[in-house]
């Protein structure tokens, strides 16, 4: 059973581990900012194509739509196993023999934390960093489930990748939207912001009852690049925000470099992870 992506209009991505690799590329080390900006378009028309449309949509009043459809949790009770193989229906036409599977890319990062003695809080954090990435199977497009989140209701930082591609963004015509602070108030934190639609926001609103404040920043804002990256919108940040931010930069290099090419072995990993689940979850959750 698999869930086909096709590319169409609204899905420019042969599959969303195009974003992954993408960003991977892009924050390669050694490689110096204008490099990169050069490296995007060219490199990669299916990606800046799903960044212009990322940025035309994704106004304040889509986000606060989502918001209301998604974070009530009414999809349902799944265990973490449940969540994950329901997520790996979501496949794309290559071949399954030498492409990873989602469950065996999350596998990969939280392997890779374990192999460095992380907690077991961080383990745990990164194999469920993308399960939210099944908004794809409910229906939403690539655009509004990856990519790099932004704050929304106020002025887009330039840190954030291709933001030539705001100017088709109704919100950018809204003055309100368009100061520095926008709709917030100074320092306010993040927790008070509207961040653009995706994986983050949703798989944080399922992991709050459960995981520790550290945990959570780093599945609230594991793509918030122009902020963990590049220091923009610290003017919307509170001293909270600023602790944490270390944690978000200790979770990043594991998001960004674990994913290899040795499938993992399922069989071997499974009471270890049967373990840590039921250390921090009941049997099952709503999603
Ligand atoms: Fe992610
Ligand atoms: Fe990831």
């Amino acid at each position: 059973m698999s869930t086909a992506t096709a590319i169409t209009e609204q899905n420019p991505l042969g599959d969303i581990d195009q974003w992954d690799e993408f960003l991977a590329g892009r924050y390669q080390e050694g490689k110096s900012e204008t490099e990169f900006r050069q490296y995007d378009a060219e490199a990669n028309p299916g990606v800046a194509e799903f960044y212009r449309l990322n940025h035309q949509y994704q106004t304040h009043e889509y986000v606060l739509g989502k918001e209301k459809e998604y974070f009530g949790l009414t999809r349902g009770k799944k265990t973490i196993w449940e969540a994950a193989e329901f997520l790996n229906t979501l496949v794309d036409d290559s071949d399954p023999d030498t492409d990873l599977t989602q469950i065996e890319h999350l596998l990969q990062t939280s392997e890779a934390m374990r192999r460095d003695k992380q907690p077991r809080w961080m383990i745990l954090t990164g194999f469920v960093h993308d399960l939210g990435k099944c908004l794809c199977l409910y229906g939403e497009p690539q655009w509004g489930v990856v990519g790099d989140t932004f704050p929304t209701g106020c002025a887009y930082s330039k840190d954030i990748v291709f933001p030539e591609y705001f100017a088709a963004n109704p919100d950018s015509k809204n003055p309100l939207y368009q100061t520095k602070y926008g709709i917030y108030e100074p320092n306010c934190g993040l927790d008070k912001v509207h961040m653009s639609f995706g994986h983050d926001g949703y798989i944080y609103e399922v992991m709050k009852n459960y995981l520790p404040i550290e945990s959570l920043y780093m599945l609230r804002y594991h793509s918030f690049y122009s902020w963990h990256r590049h220091g923009a919108y610290d003017h919307l940040c509170n001293e909270q925000d600023r602790e944490m931010l270390q944690w978000v930069n200790k979770f990043n290099p594991y998001d960004l470099y674990s994913k290899g090419h040795t499938k993992p072995n399922m069989a071997e990993l499974k009471p270890y992870y049967d373990e840590l689940f039921a250390e921090f979850f009941p049997e099952k959750i709503d999603w």
